[in-house]
């Protein structure tokens, strides 16, 4: 069996040249399926708000709904590392909060780090975690949290703000940073400078690893798709079939047939 991928695995990649994939997971089968094909790192995102709970933002998730779906994943993963998005507002408030809550992700749900967001603003936060033993992966540019304080889902450009940012945040003792709706140029230069490993979405190739959305790139919803998802396939095309068929099949009485019923 493979071991399992930690922050030391994701540093040597870095340093190899080997690509990182990370993608995101909220449910047992699912988190399985990512696990087994190799996926290095698994995200259980808050953006579940959006693609599992049809919210509008990720802001009304809670604690413990990210606890509760970052346990399923967890069941599923021997070799995965999961990491918990701390949700908007748990850790904020005051650094034993986050602490607290960084820690019900280790304690409560399986996960082996936590990922949060903002740069230079969440250092103190980050470094507080780190030194409770709390793994932090960091998340900077468009960061969803902040949907009303960046006046949308806005694609970031002031490079000299995210260069430190991303200093800041590597100082502080994350481990790895995601880099989120960057331009390549800006994702390319931190990417160089920085030491630990870069994971981006819509931050362009020359990032240490690349992250997207599990039900955008599997085409499981509807929703409006960011130009940077590639959609690899189309699960929600798939399950209208199969459910066009069933109904079909039972309207005509062709289902069940004889061979699914009990003799
Ligand atoms: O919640 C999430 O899935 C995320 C990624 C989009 C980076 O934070």
């Amino acid at each position: 069996m493979q071991h399992r991928v930690t922050t030391a695995t994701l540093m040597k990649m870095k340093q190899d040249g080997q690509k990182i994939t990370a993608l995101t997971a909220y449910d047992y089968p699912f988190a399985g399926m990512l696990a087994q094909a190799g996926i290095e790192i698994i995200l259980v995102g808050d953006s579940l708000g959006m693609v599992v709970q049809g919210k509008e933002n990720t802001l009304p998730v809670t604690m413990d709904e990210m606890i509760y779906h970052t346990a399923m994943v967890s069941r599923a993963c021997a070799f995965s590392m999961v990491v918990g998005d701390m949700p908007f507002m748990s850790y904020q408030g005051s650094l034993d909060t986050a602490i607290e809550n960084g820690g019900r992700f280790l304690k409560e749900a399986g996960a082996s780090a936590v990922k949060l967001e903002g740069g230079t603003a969440v250092c103190s936060v980050i470094t507080a975690m780190a030194k409770a033993g709390i793994p932090v992966q960091a998340h900077i540019g468009l960061t969803p949290q902040s949907v009303h304080q960046m006046g949308g889902f806005k694609v970031q450009r002031d490079e000299e703000r995210l260069l430190k940012d991303a200093r800041d945040v590597q100082a502080a003792g994350a481990f790895s940073v995601v880099l989120e709706g960057i331009p390549s140029p800006i994702s390319a230069k931190i990417t160089k400078e920085l030491q630990i490993p870069t994971i981006g979405i819509g931050a362009g190739a020359e990032c240490d690893g690349q992250l997207l959305v599990l039900h955008d790139m599997l085409g499981i919803n509807d929703r409006f798709l960011p130009k940077f998802v590639k959609k690899y396939a189309d699960l929600a095309g798939i399950a209208k079939q199969g459910l066009e068929k069933y109904i079909k099949e039972v309207k005509d009485g062709e289902f069940p047939s004889k061979e699914y019923e009990y003799k």
